[in-house]
């Protein structure tokens, strides 16, 4: 019924192009696009939505620029059955349409085309198109997992991206950078304990748009000996199956880990996609980094076929002849999965976590901000 095709040409202004039936154009009297007067359509997002509308009088709103009411028709064959509408791509973004998604429904109402995503069909989505879980993991403390779990999400949040973070550390950092630290409230515990719950009960929002959060508080310290008592249920896909259900509502899942292999870890690995190391360069970098990626791989082999080592990144470099020497090994040992991009020392993130911000948000222009937002581009 309904093609979608990305057209990617153009000065940055990303289009999407939809394929609709003919008649429905001409039902709305919209002619081909030779035709300047029909250009004049309207293109809104509203309630998962895109309605398309003619419009009545000559449009003179800068909101409707020609790459959003430009109205084409295929003029010969069998294809002049149907018209292509550009559409502006963060839209289709925004009803999780994909590339060559052929699962839209578009339908007439009243004098509006009305697009919507078959949600169906988005059950049945492969694991390409649905929310990817990623975890931030390293045996070793303080190597910015806490900070590189943030940012990520945070960058990828003001890209657009629906994202929830996770916080599995009962330091409970990330939650405090959000705000979120509630000893009452549902929190990353319950879900890894309570058998039957709903973990969008522990979903909270954040101050920031696209961005919630589970969160995490001292009680998850005692979680993990609970879940090892517990032998009637499988004690490593517990956070798996609860994230499961949330893959229709998210494009990521960043997990915030601590600093040990334990249960919770081994929750967050068995349900991942993904998993991130990062490295704080310094003369230690390279001690049991071997043991962690043999984990790692233990991890997949036995619980998680689908995990995905995806690579290394080096954080809180500096220019210095040691970390140039660090660099170098590491470059040697991990070769294509260590991550050009490296999140330079600055004292604005440690600056940011006192402001209990994201740094990207505290000093979008800080070299680590700066990092991050190339990172995050290499990476996701
Ligand atoms: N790019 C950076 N520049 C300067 N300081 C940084 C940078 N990244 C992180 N830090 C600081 O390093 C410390 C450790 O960072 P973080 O808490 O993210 O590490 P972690 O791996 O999560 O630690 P833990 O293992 O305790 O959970 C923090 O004080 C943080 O502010
Ligand atoms: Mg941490």
């Amino acid at each position: 019924m309904a093609k979608v095709t990305f057209n990617k040409s153009g000065s940055g202004s990303e289009t999407g192009r939809l394929i609709i039936p003919a008649l429905m154009l001409k039902i709305l009297d919209i002619k081909d696009s030779k035709e300047d007067a029909d250009r004049r359509i309207s293109i809104t997002y509203v309630d998962n939505k895109i309605k398309i509308k003619k419009q009545k009088d000559k449009v003179d709103d800068d909101t409707h620029n020609k790459a959003s009411s430009v109205v084409t028709f295929y003029s010969s064959g069998k294809s002049s059955r149907s018209g292509k509408v550009i559409i502006p791509v963060d839209m289709l973004q925004r009803l999780k349409i994909t590339r060559g998604d052929n699962e839209v429904n578009i339908n007439i109402e009243n004098d509006e085309i009305i697009v919507s995503k078959n949600l169906k069909n988005e059950k049945l989505r492969g694991k390409d198109e649905s929310m990817k879980i990623v975890s931030i993991f390293n045996i070793k403390g303080g190597v910015a997992k806490t900070i590189s779990s943030i940012n990520f999400a945070a960058c990828l949040a003001d890209k657009g991206k629906k994202v929830l973070l996770v916080d599995l550390d009962s330091q409970a950092d990330t939650t405090k950078i959000f705000k979120a630290y509630d000893i009452d409230d549902k929190s990353v515990e319950d879900v890894l304990l309570e058998k039957n719950m709903d973990p969008r009960d522990a979903i909270r929002p954040t101050e920031y748009e696209n961005l919630d959060i589970i969160a995490s508080n001292i009680k998850l310290a005692f979680a993990e000996k609970k879940i090892l008592l517990d032998t009637t249920r499988n004690q490593q896909n517990r956070l798996k199956k609860a994230l499961d259900k949330l893959r229709d509502e998210y494009d990521y899942c960043i997990m915030d880990c601590p600093p040990n292999l334990n249960m919770i870890t081994i929750n967050a690995l068995v349900a991942s996609d993904e998993v991130l190391v990062p490295i704080k360069i310094d003369k230690f970098a390279l001690d049991g980094l071997e043991y962690l990626l043999e984990s790692i791989q233990e991890i997949k082999d036995e619980f998680n076929p689908g995990l995905e080592f995806g690579g290394c990144f080096i954080t809180m470099d500096k220019a210095t002849s040691v970390n140039k020497l660090v660099k170098d090994q590491l470059k040697g040992i991990l070769e294509d999965k260590l991550f050009d991009t490296t999140i330079r020392d600055n004292v604005k993130v440690i600056e940011s976590t006192l402001e209990e911000k994201p740094v990207i948000y505290y000093a979008n222009k800080s070299n680590a901000s700066k990092d991050y937002r190339n990172l995050v581009e290499e990476v996701f």
